[in-house]
C-alpha cells in the first residue's frame, strides 16, 4: 500500500473507542498476519476489545476465525502484527504475571510423571512456601474442584474430565487475575460438559475479582456462562458485536437454559454464526 493510501485508510478509520473505566485489559486495532511458505494468512484484521475486571467474557466465532490467535495474543504468548494490548495499563509484550492460559487440549499439559497433588503444587513454586505448605495448599485447590481424594493418583489414572479439573486447580493455585481458557470443554461428553460449566461458575463466584475469558464455538455454552459475549466474524476476523447476556446469577443448568432471554440470545447468536444475523435483524 502506498503511503498516501495508508494515510487515507487511517483517516477513514473511526477513532478507537475510549477504554472502559473498569477495564483490566484493553486491545486496540490488533491485527495478526501469519507468514508462511503457502503465503500470508490474515487471521485478525482489527480487533478493539475491552475486558472488564472480574467479568466472565466469552469469545465466540466460526471455526478458523482467529479465536485462539486472539486469546494467545491477549496472553502475551503470540505477538500481534500491529495494534496494542495493555493489562492494567501496561503493554503486554510477553506472558504477564497474573494471567494463566489454558490450552485447547489442556489435559495434555499435565506432567504424567508427577502425582495430581504435585502437578497442582508446581504452580506454587516461588511463592516462598516449604514443601509441606505447598502440599497443603495444593490439597485445598484439589478440594475446590472435588478431587481431594485423588492427590496421590497420576493424571493418566483419571478420566478426561477429572484431568481437566486438575488443570483448572493448578491454574487457580497460581492465583491469577485472569484465566484465559481455549475451548476447555470441547473434548468431554455432553453431561460432563454441563457439570464442568457449573463447577467453573461456582469457582468463579467464590473467587471474587477473577476475570475469565473463554473461547468457544458453542452458542449455549457462551450464553450460559457469560456476562458478555464477543462475536467474531469470518476471517479476516474482527469483533462484530459484543452483547450483554443480562441473565441473572446464580445460573442453573436447567432453568437458565429455559429462560426466554437465554433462548433469544441463543437464536440470535446462531443466526450470527450462520452468517445471516444481520439479514434477519
Ligand atoms: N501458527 C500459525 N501459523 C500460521 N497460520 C496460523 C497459525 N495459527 C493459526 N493460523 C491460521 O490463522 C487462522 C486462525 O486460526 P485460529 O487457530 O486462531 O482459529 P480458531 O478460531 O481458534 O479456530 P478453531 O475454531 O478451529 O479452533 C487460521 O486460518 C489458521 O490456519
Ligand atoms: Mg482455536
Amino acid at each position: 500500500m502506498s503511503e498516501a493510501a495508508a494515510t487515507l485508510s487511517e483517516a477513514r478509520r473511526p477513532a478507537p473507542p475510549p477504554a472502559a473505566n473498569d477495564a483490566l485489559m484493553v486491545l486496540r486495532g490488533v491485527t495478526k498476519t501469519y507468514g508462511g511458505r503457502g503465503g500470508e494468512v490474515v487471521a485478525l484484521s482489527s480487533i478493539d476489545l475491552d475486558v472488564r475486571r472480574g467479568e466472565f467474557l466469552t469469545i465466540i466465532g466460526p471455526s478458523g476465525c482467529g479465536k485462539s490467535t486472539l486469546l494467545q495474543i491477549a496472553a502475551g504468548l503470540v505477538p500481534a502484527t500491529s495494534g496494542s494490548i495493555t493489562l492494567e495499563g501496561r503493554p503486554v509484550t510477553a506472558p504477564p504475571r497474573g494471567i494463566v492460559y489454558l490450552f485447547q487440549q489442556y489435559n495434555k499439559s499435565l506432567f504424567p510423571w508427577r502425582s495430581v497433588r504435585s502437578n497442582v503444587a508446581f504452580a506454587l513454586a516461588g511463592k516462598g512456601l516449604d514443601r509441606h505448605q505447598r502440599a497443603k495448599r495444593a490439597q485445598s485447590f484439589l478440594a475446590l474442584v472435588g478431587l481431594e481424594a485423588f492427590g496421590n493418583h497420576y493424571p493418566w489414572q483419571l478420566s478426561g474430565g477429572m484431568q481437566q479439573r486438575v488443570a483448572i486447580a493448578r491454574a487457580l493455585a497460581a492465583e491469577p487475575a485472569a484465566l484465559l481458557m481455549d475451548e476447555p470443554f470441547s473434548a468431554v461428553d455432553a453431561l460432563t460438559r454441563v457439570e464442568m460449566q457449573a463447577l467453573l461458575l461456582d469457582i468463579w463466584r467464590q473467587r471474587a475479582g477473577l476475570t475469565i475469558i473463554l473461547v468457544t464455538h458453542d452458542v449455549e455454552e457462551a450464553v450460559y456462562l457469560s456476562d458478555r459475549i464477543a462475536v467474531m466474524g469470518r476471517r479476516p476476523a474482527t469483533v462484530e458485536r459484543v452483547l450483554e447476556t443480562g441473565l441473572p446469577r446464580p445460573r442453573d443448568p436447567v432453568a437458565t437454559r429455559e429462560d426466554p432471554v437465554f433462548l433469544r440470545h441463543r437464536g440470535e447468536l446462531l443466526d450470527d454464526l450462520l452468517g445471516r444475523g444481520l439479514v434477519r435483524r
